[in-house]
């Protein structure tokens, strides 16, 4: 038994929800798609954190430009709340050194970052996934009893390869699944909304590829407006949150 195990209830008893936004594939819009949602939820008066799990590429800190914010230390630690949205990331440990672990560090830094972390009450807890299906999908399901998955692609049949992998394990572990996002879309092709819905899987919507959207990062206040805000928007419309 992990010791840590009940020590990592406690901290994240006072959390309503986690959603954690995954993707079998790399570079789909995973961490886009994460900030955009969490200032979404923090805009709409929700009390919100994001934690960052991707250990070898962190991407939140740049999306929503975190710099010179850290942690304070209190039996535990207390994330910084940026743009109203407490922000936690491995980066407060490696800073930007590269950080090349092998599975089991991985497995021990997120029962160690679960177990330091002092969310206190949240209404939404969103976890930006790395790319793939590896330990950290499976200690977040295992260690957050009550997560549930927001999944993105893109309309790459590609993606959707990797999606289909990581949905089908989703629903043989009877994870709750909000549903699938598809992400970069430049046409208004209906095929991957059918082979969503194929699986049974609820299919949320488009998010439009936006050539402006590198302008916005880093830069919260520009994110609120972009065209992914507006089309995350319009998808989330479609599920209760
Ligand atoms: N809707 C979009 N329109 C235009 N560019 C986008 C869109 N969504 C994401 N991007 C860009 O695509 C790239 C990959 O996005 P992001 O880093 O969010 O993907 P990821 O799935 O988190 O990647 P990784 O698997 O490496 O963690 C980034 O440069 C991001 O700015
Ligand atoms: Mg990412």
């Amino acid at each position: 038994m992990e010791p840590r195990t009940s020590v990592i209830e406690k901290r994240l008893k006072n959390i309503h929800r986690i959603i954690a936004v995954a993707s079998g594939k790399g570079g789909v819009g995973k961490s886009m798609v994460a900030s955009h949602l969490a200032l979404h939820l923090a805009k709409q008066g929700h009390r919100v954190g994001i934690l960052d799990l991707d250990l070898y590429g962190p991407s939140c800190h740049i999306i929503l430009g975190v710099k010179h914010q850290f942690p304070t230390e209190e039996k535990g630690i207390i994330p910084p709340v940026i743009h109203g949205i407490s922000f936690m990331s491995i980066v407060y440990f490696t800073e930007e050194k590269p950080s090349p672990f092998r599975g089991i560090d991985i497995s021990n830094i997120i029962l160690e970052l679960l177990a330091i972390t002092q969310w206190g009450h949240l209404d939404f807890l969103i976890i930006d996934m790395p790319p793939g299906i590896g330990d950290e999908t499976l200690d977040v399901i295992r260690y957050m009893k009550n997560s549930e998955f927001l999944v993105v692609t893109t309309p790459s049949k590609v993606a959707l390869g990797a999606v289909r992998k990581l949905l089908s394990i989703l629903i043989e572990l009877k994870k709750p699944l909000l549903g699938v996002v598809e992400n970069m879309t430049m046409s208004d092709s209906a095929f991957i909304e059918q082979e969503v819905q194929r699986l049974q899987v609820k299919y949320l919507g488009k998010i439009h590829f936006d050539h402006t959207l590198e302008e916005s990062i880093g830069n919260p206040d520009l994110l609120l407006k972009t065209q992914v805000m507006k089309d995350l928007g319009r998808a989330l419309t479609t599920i209760q949150l």
